[in-house]
């Protein structure tokens, strides 16, 4: 069990998933771009900080940061998987920032000097590190004093319809399992992060949830997108007649959701604050 969850987060895995993150992900900043903005409020990034953001991927928060600080400051866009920083640094050549730079590395080992940045922040990241106070011990020893750390993961699977509907849709079709909880939902319990957090030395810790509806007027678009993204080793040897199908089959399973001419559909994740002593 152990073995087959780590292999799915294996940077192997992610460098498959690259590619197709690479053909669906917008141009600059994201459509939907309201877990930055709140990470960006939360943390009280500043103009001219030094940020380090960790598992960056694709490039959120670190492309939406960087637009926010404008011209002023540095904001290090990090992962472990070179060819997800591939995708970011093509999304962010749309937007011309001067102070994103881009750099291969695990997050539970920094290769920055100690006491260098303003402030720490990681979307969706932290639950594939191995070891999460390796994460933070080092969080800790490259942040100045008094510096910020916002951290993000998925809250609950069974709350998060992004997830549970096209998985349960996609299994239905196909006639295969749903499968366990994927690890993405391994922090969903309300107070795990936060105990790390206080266990790794952080103080004025908080944990809070956020929740709010992406509202989606494309939903064809959306599906197909979440279908080459999440669903790639089942759709990659399918004709465009199964895809369509399979498509069909996801997006009828969205429309519980339909409300007032959009699909309104709810997102809901763990915020933890916390600062260096
Ligand atoms: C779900 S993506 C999140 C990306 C981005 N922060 C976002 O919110 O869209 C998770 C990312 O974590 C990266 N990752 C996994 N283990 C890592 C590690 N030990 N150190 C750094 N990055 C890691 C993967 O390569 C992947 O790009």
């Amino acid at each position: 069990m152990t073995d087959k969850k780590n292999n799915e987060d294996s940077e192997a895995r992610w460098s498959e998933r690259a590619k197709a993150w690479s053909s669906t992900s917008e141009k600059g900043i994201s459509k939907d771009d309201t877990f930055n903005q709140m990470i960006i409020k939360e943390v009280g990034i500043q103009s001219g900080e030094k940020v380090l953001d960790l598992a960056s991927g694709s490039g959120n928060p670190a492309i939406s940061i960087a637009s926010f600080m404008k011209k002023k400051g540095q904001v290090f866009c990090t992962d472990i998987t070179p060819s997800m920083l591939m995708v970011a640094r093509q999304r962010a050549q749309h937007l011309n920032l001067k102070t994103l730079k881009f750099i291969v590395s695990d997050m539970q080992s920094q290769p920055f000097e100690s006491e260098f940045f303003d402030a720490i922040t990681c979307r969706f990241g932290i639950m594939f590190a191995k070891n999460k106070f390796n994460v933070l011990k080092e969080a800790g020893r490259v942040l100045k004093k008094g510096g910020r750390v916002a951290l993000i993961v998925w809250g609950a699977y069974e709350e998060n319809p992004p997830f549970y509907v096209p998985r349960r849709a996609v299994a239905k079709h196909l006639g295969i399992r749903e499968g366990p909880i994927p690890n993405r939902h391994s922090m969903a319990k309300p107070g795990t992060l936060e105990k790390i957090m206080r266990e790794s030395g952080f103080i004025r810790v908080e944990e809070r949830e956020l929740r709010y509806n992406n509202d989606v007027v494309d939903i064809e678009e959306y599906v197909i997108r979440n279908l080459k993204r999440s669903f790639s080793k089942q759709t990659n040897c399918m004709t465009d007649t199964e895809f369509s199908l399979l498509k069909d089959t996801v997006v009828s399973a969205w429309q519980p959701f339909y409300e007032n001419n959009v699909f309104s559909i709810p997102n809901y994740a763990r915020l933890v604050l916390g600062s260096k002593t």
